[in-house]
């Protein structure tokens, strides 16, 4: 059969024409804090002020000094390009859309939404398109993470091997789900 006339057999089988309602899910990449904030005003204004936020700035020299010490860790270096801290410092290291450096990627600097939620370039899409007539099911097959019933998603960073302020350390590294996700002040209120 000509090459033309199997276009015309299998094309309509692959258009999204067949299924308006399906969303398709590619793999899910990193999007940004940028790629929530137009539709999740509220979160984002109190992300920003949250230690989350701001978690790229203690890899700087000079900053919680007494911590670093207690840690083994030089206070006068700076670990901004370290290995062995971005994975927890930063958004995405290392994966698609992520973090790679300050330089070419600034807004993925700091635990930013993704790291909580998921990487968002798939499950945003059905956000947009159905509101709140989605499933957790459907939007964790698109990549979405809930940090509140999953207790694998903050201890990919929170007590964690990799960490180098251990629980035994200090009583204050030790982490407790339920009392830590009580600190809003952390991350965001939650406005519904
Ligand atoms: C085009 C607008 C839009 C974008 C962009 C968007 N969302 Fe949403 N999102 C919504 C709507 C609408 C809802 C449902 C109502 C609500 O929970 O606020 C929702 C719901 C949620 C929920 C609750 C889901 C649930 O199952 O209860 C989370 C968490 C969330 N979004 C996080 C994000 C993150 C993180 C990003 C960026 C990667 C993002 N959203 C991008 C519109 C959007
Ligand atoms: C496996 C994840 C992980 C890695 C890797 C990691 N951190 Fe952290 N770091 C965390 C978490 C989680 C906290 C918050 C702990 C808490 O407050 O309970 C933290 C907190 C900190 C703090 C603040 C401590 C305080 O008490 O003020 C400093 C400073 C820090 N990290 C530096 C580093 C440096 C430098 C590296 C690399 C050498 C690094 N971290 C690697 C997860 C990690
Ligand atoms: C990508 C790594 C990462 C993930 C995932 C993560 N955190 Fe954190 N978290 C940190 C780091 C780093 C800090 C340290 C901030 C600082 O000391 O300034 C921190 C600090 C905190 C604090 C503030 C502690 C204080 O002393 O004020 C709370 C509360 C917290 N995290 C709760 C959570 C919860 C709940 C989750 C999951 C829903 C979570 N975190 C997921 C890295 C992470
Ligand atoms: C430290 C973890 C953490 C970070 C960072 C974080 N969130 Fe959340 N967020 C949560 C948790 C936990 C919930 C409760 C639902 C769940 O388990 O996913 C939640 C719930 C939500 C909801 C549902 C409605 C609400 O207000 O509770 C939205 C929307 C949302 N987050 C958006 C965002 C956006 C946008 C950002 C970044 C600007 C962000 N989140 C950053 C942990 C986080």
């Amino acid at each position: 059969m000509p090459v033309i006339l199997w276009l015309f057999f299998i094309f309509p089988l692959i258009s999204p024409a067949y299924g308006d309602t399906l969303i398709s899910v590619e793999a899910p990449s990193y999007v940004g804090y940028e790629g929530c904030a137009m539709c999740h005003r509220d979160q984002y204004a109190d992300w920003q002020k949250s230690k989350h936020a701001k978690a790229f700035e203690l890899l700087k020299p000079g900053i919680r000094v007494s911590a670093k010490k207690k840690a083994n860790l030089d206070p006068d270096k700076d670990y901004t390009g370290s290995l062995k801290c971005l994975k927890c410092h930063s958004t995405g290291y290392r994966e698609s859309g992520g973090f790679v450096n300050v330089g070419e990627t600034p807004t993925r600097a700091g635990v930013g939404c993704e790291m909580c939620h998921g990487p968002g370039s798939e499950y945003r899409k059905i956000h947009k398109q159905k509101h709140t007539g989605f499933s957790h099911e459907e939007a964790g097959a698109a990549g979405q993470l809930y940090g509140s019933t999953d207790t694998g998603v903050c201890a990919r960073c929170h007590g964690h091997e990799d960490m180098p302020l251990k629980p035994e350390m200090d009583e204050k590294y030790v982490f407790v789900l339920e009392d830590r996700l009580k600190n809003t002040r952390a991350y965001h209120q939650h406005y519904r």
